[in-house]
């Protein structure tokens, strides 16, 4: 049985969840089963991974099949920033859920702290390829949020790639009726994320990593970029413990209490990904990794540095 961190709802949530970003609906239906299968029993997924009805019926086959029950399952999933006006919250909420088909996700998180202007497009972008902001901000879509749990829909609310300046801002909104539970951002050993990890947790703030093993199957790679699976170091210690490069990568996370969703569409790759209860890294070894850091991101979210509410330019 894989461990849990306890939110601030009381909730456990185990602390390995399977990445669904960049699944590829023909691939997820069989990712999803043979995580279940392996162990699993946290699913992320987002309406922006267009893949949110294969990710439900996977889920449903397993209900159905007697594998796993809805109630032993933590299942999360993303408001998207086109949807943040207040009025548009509740029916995105409830469209994931009837894509999903369940009557509740474990958690919820606002995708980004930017809106965008409503649109079926995805990204509406203006000619210079910046995403057209729409007239929220993330305190009422917070509000907003907050609904939904008093209405049953989700159990827990949460955010995504926030700063801690965005953070303070909804813990300090008065009226402030539920805290957010997580904060999902970027995070592995070439982005430690050590201060805004701090800042979350220091308020009760559960941290979740995307990303943790550089996702080297983002479409926007280039030939010598960094990588952290081919890392030199981290096959050090990963042959040390007769572990993979990956698994060490998962591992890190843990000896942090930070939740990590690797994805894999392949099933042996998926079970190598929750084999990391049987070692432990050091603090020797947790430093020299947190010493690997170069603020590298991923996800440096271009078509919206201009935005308001654009999250990465704050320290921390
Ligand atoms: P695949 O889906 O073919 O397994 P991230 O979670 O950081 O976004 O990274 C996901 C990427 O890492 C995908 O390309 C995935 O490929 C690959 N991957 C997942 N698990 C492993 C593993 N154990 N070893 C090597 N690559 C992996």
């Amino acid at each position: 049985m894989a461990s849990t961190i306890t939110l601030n709802t009381g909730a456990q949530m185990p602390i390995i969840g399977l990445g669904t970003w960049k699944s590829i609906p023909g691939q997820v239906e069989e990712a999803i089963k043979a995580a279940i299968l392996a162990g699993y029993r946290h699913i992320d997924g987002a309406v922006v991974y267009e893949n949110e009805k294969e990710v439900g019926a996977a889920v449903r086959a397993m209900i159905d099949q007697g594998v796993v029950k809805r109630e032993d399952l933590f299942i999360v999933t993303k408001l998207w920033c086109t949807c943040h006006e207040k009025h548009l919250v509740r029916g995105a909420c409830e469209k994931s859920l009837h894509d999903l088909m369940l009557d509740y996700v474990d958690l919820y998180l606002m995708h980004m702290p930017m809106g965008f202007k409503p649109s079926d497009e995805i990204f509406p972008l203006d000619a210079e390829g910046q995403a057209i902001p729409d007239n929220s901000n993330f305190l009422e879509t917070w509000e907003e949020m907050e609904k939904l749990v008093d209405a049953g829909l989700v159990k827990a609310i949460g955010i995504s790639n926030f700063n801690h300046e965005q953070i303070e801002a909804i813990l300090s909104k008065p009226g402030l009726k539920y805290k957010p539970a997580n904060n999902q951002i970027e995070c592995h050993p070439y982005l430690t994320q050590v201060k805004l990890i701090n800042f979350c947790q220091s308020k009760g703030i559960a941290v979740t990593a995307y990303s943790p093993l550089g996702s080297p199957d983002r479409p926007w790679a280039k030939p010598g970029d960094p990588s952290l699976l081919e890392d030199p170091k981290i096959k050090v210690i990963a042959a040390k413990h007769n572990k993979t490069p990956a698994q060490v990568l998962i591992r890190f996370h843990i000896e942090r209490n930070v939740a990590v969703i690797p994805k894999s569409a392949n099933a042996g790759r998926i079970k190598e990904n929750f084999q990391v209860f049987d070692f432990k890294l050091s603090n020797e070894e947790m430093n020299t990794i947190l010493g690997f850091n170069r603020n590298w991101r991923i996800l440096q979210m271009m078509w919206a540095t201009k935005h308001k509410d654009f999250p990465l330019n704050a320290e921390y």
